[in-house]
């Protein structure tokens, strides 16, 4: 990590940003806080060590308690869970580790008693090989669906182009029955639709039809820059080295990110529009750059409302010029879409280890935290994150379930890691589950890091979450003000405010692991205060006000006060 001399006063400058737009009108979303859960690994309601949708229910007052508006579900619809559910068999159903629609139907109607929203994956590339309709089409070149999938003939007595599986290998699976080669751009087992096909978007419209009618409040759309490939089908450029596959790297220059995408979204954001309620679609965007997110929104605002936005959840150092950059980007966006932020998820290690230094974790999970939650946007959660908990990988090749950790062992661990089982409480399987072996491991660290410890200590990382998201609800700046960039050109600490109408809030992270001293001039803000009251500290403070003439944020710290 990068260490910066501070300079002896930092001036302070802003940046100023459109104020945020009236409260009364914004879509639920605008205001949520959305939490991801991995459902095989959150509760077990019937002891046969994984997680379903009754042990979520079960949950559900936890989740309330914390200040949740909206669980985004990864799949749990019937799959040979090759991708543990993102490989699907049937998109109106539900597979039968997790319960039954009955169950679903009750998960959503508890919800709705206390407020929260569920969140439904949509996985859009491709299904799983078991399913009824790639059974179809690889039934006979002349079967009706025969073109909902991708079949080409190889080429010189091997696959059609030099195109390669995100897990590794060749994206290409010759089926001998017909002769022809599949495409799909992950498992083996999980074929890439056709999307340039109308009935194929026909159905998959119906799936997303199905699920609003049955209380769905919107969708996480699955690997969506990746559904059209280039129908010439021409190599992708080779670039240097190797990855952990063995493979050559490539760029994915001619299946990623094709203009029909936009289409695509702006038809389903056209399906989803028609439904009461404002469903929101989310989309998981790992785009490179602001323009590539920016067009994820779509020039009308009318494709995605929330891209996940992964060059911020990906700096991977503690970084408050990166971060600004970033953030101020994301606010700037051309479209005037909403920032959609988030650290951790099922497929990235978690965030207390990925950002922690491995002295001052925990304290950095706090900054982390008020990262995630003081900006203007909607942030998004995963589960566990709260508590502290750490990426738990595989001791053992025999012990990893993720494939890509099988395949590439020891370089790629896969993403067991972090999809360990929730950490409730101090009893056999830290509370997740009462069988004799859970699905995944439970981490040495869970008997420290659990919500029942954790709810009781002030100072912990559950805690401050909670304060956090309260102060989202609570505090009309925090709420709705504009964010403003402060101090642009320290090097250690972020500072922005959150700019309201009687009040703005300042918040000030302390990036580095020395003590810094800050100085704010908000005049041009148009705000006179010489100090800020105290809202919220980390650790916390002796004083309950912040001289902005000059002040020091301890190591790691974070700081958040009121200005009237
Ligand atoms: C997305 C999912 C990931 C899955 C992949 C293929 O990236 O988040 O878990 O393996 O798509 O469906």
């Amino acid at each position: 990590m990068k260490r910066f001399l501070l300079p002896l006063l930092l001036a302070c400058s802003l940046s100023a940003y459109p104020q945020a737009k009236p409260q009364a009108a914004d879509p639920w979303w605008k205001h949520a806080v959305i939490y991801e859960i991995y459902p095989r690994s959150f509760q077990d309601s019937n002891g046969d060590g994984m997680g379903d949708l009754n042990g979520i229910t079960s949950r559900l007052d936890y989740l309330k308690n914390l200040g949740v508006d909206a669980i985004w579900i990864t799949p749990f619809y019937p799959s040979p869970q090759v991708d543990y559910g993102y490989d699907i068999a049937d998109y109106k159903a539900i597979d039968p580790d997790y319960g039954t629609m009955a169950d679903f139907d009750r998960l959503v109607s508890e919800a709705k008693k206390r407020n929260i929203r569920v969140i439904l994956d949509f996985v859009i590339n491709h299904t799983s090989e078991q399913n009824a309709w790639f059974k179809e089409s690889r039934s006979s070149r002349e079967n009706p669906k025969r073109d909902w999938y991708i079949w080409r003939d190889g080429k010189n007595g091997g696959p059609p182009n030099n195109w390669l599986s995100w897990f590794g290998g060749s994206a290409w699976t010759l089926d001998p029955k017909t002769n022809q080669y599949y495409y799909h751009y992950f498992y083996i087992e999980q074929p890439d639709l056709n999307w340039r096909n109308p009935e194929v978007k026909k159905a998959m419209f119906d799936v997303v039809r199905f699920w609003l009618e049955r209380g769905a409040s919107g969708f996480r759309i699955d690997a969506v820059s990746r559904l059209y490939e280039d129908p010439e089908l021409h190599d992708d450029p080779i670039l240097p080295g190797r990855n952990a596959y063995g493979d050559p790297n490539i760029e994915h220059k001619y299946t990623d990110n094709f203009p029909e995408v936009h289409d695509t979204l702006r038809e389903l954001r056209a399906v989803v529009d028609r439904y009461p309620g404002s469903p929101v679609l989310i989309s998981e965007a790992d785009e490179p750059n602001i323009t590539e997110l920016t067009k994820m929104y779509g020039s009308k605002l009318d494709e995605i409302q929330l891209p996940m936005d992964f060059q911020i959840a990906d700096v991977n150092e503690l970084s408050a010029p990166k971060f600004r950059k970033l953030l101020d980007e994301v606010n700037n966006n051309p479209a005037g879409g909403q920032p959609h932020y988030f650290f951790s998820n099922h497929d990235q290690l978690r965030q207390w280890d990925r950002y922690g230094d491995g002295k001052h974790n925990d304290q950095i999970a706090k900054l982390m935290a008020a990262l995630l939650l003081m900006p203007r946007a909607t942030p998004q959660m995963y589960y566990g994150e709260e508590l502290g908990m750490r990426t738990t990988p595989p001791a053992r090749k025999e012990d990893v379930k993720d494939p890509i950790g099988k395949k590439g062992w020891p370089e790629e661990k896969g993403r067991d890691g972090e999809r360990t089982p929730m950490q409730w409480d101090k009893s056999k399987n830290a509370g997740f589950s009462t069988a004799a072996k859970t699905w995944l491991w439970i981490p040495p660290s869970a008997s420290t890091y659990n919500v029942e410890v954790e709810k009781n200590d002030p100072s912990s990382i559950l805690n401050f979450y909670k304060k956090l998201i309260a102060l989202r609800r609570t505090n009309a700046a925090v709420r709705n003000g504009a964010y403003v960039t402060l101090n642009p050109d320290d090097p250690n600490v972020l500072s922005f405010l959150r700019k309201g109408q009687a009040s703005s809030v300042l918040v000030a992270l302390n990036m580095s692991a020395q003590e810094q001293k800050v100085k704010f001039d908000l005049s041009e803000q148009g705000i006179a205060a010489t100090t800020g009251q105290l809202l919220l500290s980390s650790p916390s403070a002796s004083r309950r006000d912040l001289v902005l003439s000059g002040a020091t944020i301890p190591a790691f710290g974070v700081v958040i006060v009121e200005m009237k």
